[in-house]
């Protein structure tokens, strides 16, 4: 059912939708357009992920996306004056050196317009990085299972926790995320059990995306969910639309119309005054 609500969504609205059914929606957004549209649709959080570098700037993974880069999308994104939480994702190596470093690059995306940032792990050393923020009163949502930052340490993209041991080793940082004072929880690429079990377990709202049915909402990437310019996409993907498909025909026909000399009409075109025209050189 679209939004009718106008007030802005806040990080203590998120929290208050565990354990209440009212599942929570979360879409990536990178530009000042897609984050009127996923708006407008009733969206709850519009992430600014660093799977920007993947699907907007062309990488093969998420490591080369830098803050700068994250703080640009959140800008455009935060110019649409969404009613959306934004949430902007801290790139890898942004918040691994040291808590002093991590919050200065997390207030880069703050003063950029999110009310929120996003980190992966689940690690006592990732624990100490959210606990910073906390105390410096950054809103904090956490990631863990398939991080995609830790796709050279994981050997590639690959699902997580599929024994009950690394299900148990996953609960563990689940909760040690909770502990360390994040508001929300995005559990990526694991067995739909395992979320479930982990969705039971804790106090905030856990956000699923290749996680099964059973987490307080769930994410997807805006250009996976309308297959624009993605490739193929991954099995937890359901795809809503193919604007990929109708932009190729579209651009086809305005390429067929520029060769025939169709395009542009006279309607198309200014005019210039009769009189003015008979005064130009022949
Ligand atoms: O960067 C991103 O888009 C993400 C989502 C896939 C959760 O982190």
């Amino acid at each position: 059912m679209p939004k009718t609500s106008i007030t802005p969504i806040t990080v203590p609205h998120i929290q208050a939708r565990k354990n209440t059914n009212d599942y929570l929606v979360m879409l990536t957004a990178y530009d000042a357009p897609t984050a009127k549209l996923a708006d407008a649709a009733g969206v709850d959080i519009l992430l600014v992920g660093d799977s920007v570098g993947m699907v907007v700037l062309g990488y093969e993974d998420t490591l080369s996306v830098q803050v700068e880069d994250i703080a640009h999308h959140t800008a455009a994104v935060s110019r649409a004056k969404p009613n959306a939480l934004i949430v902007a994702d801290l790139p890898w190596m942004s918040y691994h050196l040291s808590p002093e470093d991590t919050v200065k690059n997390a207030a880069q995306l703050i003063r950029a317009g999110a009310a929120a940032v996003k980190l992966e792990g689940g690690t006592p050393a990732r624990v100490k990085m959210i606990q910073a923020l906390v105390d410096a009163e950054i809103p904090v949502m956490g990631h863990i299972g398939l991080t995609p930052q830790s796709k050279n340490a994981m050997g590639g993209f690959k699902v997580q926790a599929k024994t009950a041991e690394a299900a148990r080793q996953l609960t563990e940082h689940a909760k040690a995320v909770e502990y360390s004072g994040c508001f929300s929880v995005v559990l990526e690429g694991i067995p739909a059990t395992v979320a479930k079990h982990i969705t039971n377990q804790l106090n905030i709202p856990t956000i699923g995306i290749g996680a099964g049915p059973d987490c307080d909402g769930q994410v997807l990437v805006f250009h996976d969910l309308l297959q624009f310019g993605t490739g193929q996409s991954p099995k937890f993907v359901r795809s809503y639309e193919n604007l990929g498909e109708r932009a190729t025909a579209g651009i086809k026909k305005f390429v067929e119309d520029v060769k025939s000399g169709s395009f542009p009409s006279g309607n198309e075109s200014y005019k210039l005054d009769e009189g003015e025209a008979s005064l130009l050189e022949p």
